[in-house]
């Protein structure tokens, strides 16, 4: 057991707590937090700040806000692209709420049968094989692929939609915390992974799902993948089952992605730790021991228990089984026999987005964060060139490239470093033997090379206007006041900030960057959460918290879903929206709010604008099947489902 569940904790703390033991496998409660002695990144940026102008806080603590004053060439807000909606407010509802003027409805549910033949849902007669063939469970990524394959059809596409972890507490009457059943476990197993779905638009603006369509497709917790890339087959790949360290079952904890400009998904692999066990039963001496920790997992048994059935979880039996996860895994949705690949080029760690841009001589650029306090932002630059008219060509690019680890300088500048065996300490003496030891110890590589350690970032996109990448830190309240640093910049992060940073040239590919603070997220009202939006002037704008997975419009505007304002606000999670251009570049306002006990996931837009899909994640988390807190969204038990938001009058533009 992670030993600060021996603590007492009081109803807040522990209530918190039990949240992250399904989400995270309470990796903020292990042992497995960055012990490297790289400079934090909030000591960068309160140096950074205090030459700006200051705001004290309550507590006394003088930090600057005058953030955002980036003074780089800004398109100009087009009134095209204005937001005019009015915005919500936080509240405690057990529904979807939405601004005057929209319509939420579902897209598809936790057990929907994806076949015309079914199998229909039936909460209390589940089994392992009905649930491969229904959607999964807590909805995180969702990316629509428009049909055909290559256009921009905004009413048919497929929806590709990941299931990041299961609530078994939610999912089975009677379930026994620590003593699971052989077949409840099964079950979650084939809960897990991604769902390919064919949607389409109907007459009103309402979204459905088509069962029975031969793209309907699920890849689980037992699919078939393979390993590909520079650690494929490496010596730390290989168990009892896969002498060639290329072939795995299945994926795990699938939280965000994002798609290539040719079409494909890529889903990532995040808190892969939790569903493992008993790493005191590894030989201390054994090296995988101190990889194993620096990834987290857990000395004893783990929280849910998986390794008593399924014994590749067990490290002291499987020790390497745990190596084949914590990839990017890329599946082409369009092809349903395709077999879903581990590209190891991109690096292991706990994978949050892999989002695509182009570079300026055509190499794909894929920007991912490795999502646990005091990690690391990263990203891979392909060797290869982007070919629109090759994809076959195009399906191997993420197999050979750099994968480079930021640093954020205090000044405001920063540089990519590439994770290169040979180069700099990534050599024999510091226990790199090859590249693939650098891809499958990618945390200690990152160490090694003096990387900036950031507040949790999740989500990292890419602005279609202004070109600028933003990097969302979704909160650390591990971080002391005397660990900030200029990218970093509060104590007790509980609220969470984005950062924007600027390419070189505005090129994808290079090798430095400026940035700046966007936004530092909290309750406008209380000057202790120290808000600040792009200079926009906070008093003005909604109370924010935990921004975790963003979005663009066309126009530049960015769209923030949260996760943990059940936590922070007491409120329940949303859907905002901020120009980042303009007059009211700052000006955040709440668009949409979950159930209760949901976080929202994956927000994204139909090639229109006129549909905005987000996923609500674990409806009801917090209760139980006899003690619910949600009936979200049936009015029975609570739902992780897909859901679609359209305009119902004038402008049909979401956001207009
Ligand atoms: Fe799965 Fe980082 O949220
Ligand atoms: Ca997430
Ligand atoms: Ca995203
Ligand atoms: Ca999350």
């Amino acid at each position: 057991m992670p030993k600060r569940f021996a603590l007492p904790l009081s109803p807040a703390v522990a209530a918190w707590l039990d949240k992250c033991r399904w989400a995270c496998g309470s990796k903020c409660f292990t042992d497995a937090c960055n012990e490297s002695e790289n400079a934090t990144f909030e000591a960068v940026l309160a140096r950074r700040l205090s030459r700006r102008s200051a705001l004290r806080g309550a507590a006394g603590v003088a930090l600057v806000i005058a953030l955002g004053q980036t003074g780089v060439s800004r398109v100009e807000a087009s009134n095209r692209g204005r937001l005019t909606f009015r915005p919500i407010t936080l509240n405690t509802e057990d529904r979807v709420t939405v601004p005057e003027g929209y319509t939420a409805g579902l897209v598809i549910r936790w057990g929907d049968p994806l076949h015309s033949w079914g199998p229909e849902f039936r909460f209390d007669a589940q089994s392992p094989e009905a649930q491969a063939n229904q959607f999964g469970y807590n909805a995180d990524f969702v990316g629509l692929f428009p049909l055909p394959a290559g256009s921009a059809n905004a009413r048919r596409g497929l929806l590709a939609v990941n299931h990041e972890y299961t609530n078994p507490e939610l999912m089975f009457a009677g379930y026994r915390e620590g003593d699971p059943e052989p077949w409840q476990v099964a079950v979650e197993l084939e809960a897990h992974g991604v769902t390919i779905v064919e949607v389409a638009r109907h007459e009103r603006g309402e979204w459905g799902y088509l069962p029975g369509s031969r793209f309907n497709r699920r890849i689980t917790g037992t699919t078939r993948c393979e390993l590909t890339g520079p650690a494929a087959g490496s010596d730390w790949l290989k168990t009892s089952a896969d002498r060639t360290g290329t072939v795995v079952y299945g994926t795990l904890n699938n939280c965000a992605g994002g798609k290539t400009p040719w079409g494909t998904l890529l889903t990532c692999e995040e808190n892969f730790h939790q569903y493992f066990g008993n790493l005191d039963g590894l030989d201390k001496n054994d090296p995988r021991y101190a990889m194993h920790r620096r990834y987290g997992l857990p000395t004893g048994r783990s929280e849910r228990v998986w390794e008593r059935y399924e014994r590749r979880f067990d490290i002291p039996t499987e020790p390497n089984e745990a190596f084949r996860f914590g990839w990017v895994v890329e599946i082409d949705p369009y092809d349903p026999t395709f077999v879903p690949k581990k590209r190891t080029a991109l690096g292991r760690f706990k994978h949050e987005a892999a989002t695509v841009v182009i570079s300026r001589d055509g190499r794909v650029v894929v920007y991912s964060g490795d999502d646990e306090r005091f990690e690391y932002v990263y990203k891979f630059v392909s060797e290869g060139r982007y070919d629109p008219k090759d994809r076959t060509k195009n399906l191997s690019l993420l197999d050979k490239g750099t994968l480079y680890v930021a640093r954020f300088n205090d000044d405001g500048s920063g540089e990519w470093l590439p994770l290169v065996h040979g180069q700099g300490p990534l050599t024999e003496a510091n226990g790199f033997r090859s590249q693939a030891d650098v891809l499958v110890n990618t945390r200690r590589a990152a160490d090694l090379l003096g990387a900036t350690k950031m507040d949790r970032p999740e989500d990292i996109e890419t602005n279609p206007v202004n070109g600028r990448v933003y990097i969302v830190c979704t909160n650390n309240t591990r971080r002391n006041w005397d660990q900030i640093n200029a990218a970093n910049p509060r104590g007790n992060n509980r609220h969470g900030h984005i950062i924007e940073l600027s390419e070189a040239n505005d090129d994808p590919a290079a090798t430095r960057f400026t940035w700046d603070i966007f936004l530092l997220c909290g309750d406008p009202a209380n000057p202790d959460d120290l808000v600040f939006a792009a200079g926009f002037d906070p008093r003005l704008i909604s109370p924010i918290s935990c921004p975790d997975n963003i979005t663009f419009d066309a126009w530049g505007n960015m769209w923030i879903a949260t996760d943990g304002q059940p936590g922070t606000f007491r409120r329940n999670d949303g859907i905002y929206a901020v120009p980042t251009s303009g007059e009211e570049r700052g000006y955040v306002r709440m668009f949409l709010s979950g159930p209760r006990g949901c976080e929202i996931c994956g927000p994204e837009f139909s090639p229109d604008y006129q549909t905005l899909f987000c996923a609500i994640q674990h409806p009801g988390e917090g209760g139980t099947v006899a003690q619910p807190i949600s009936s979200w969204p049936d009015g029975t038990v609570p739902r992780p489902s897909v859901v679609a938001t359209w305009k119902t009058t004038g402008e049909p533009r979401i956001g207009s």
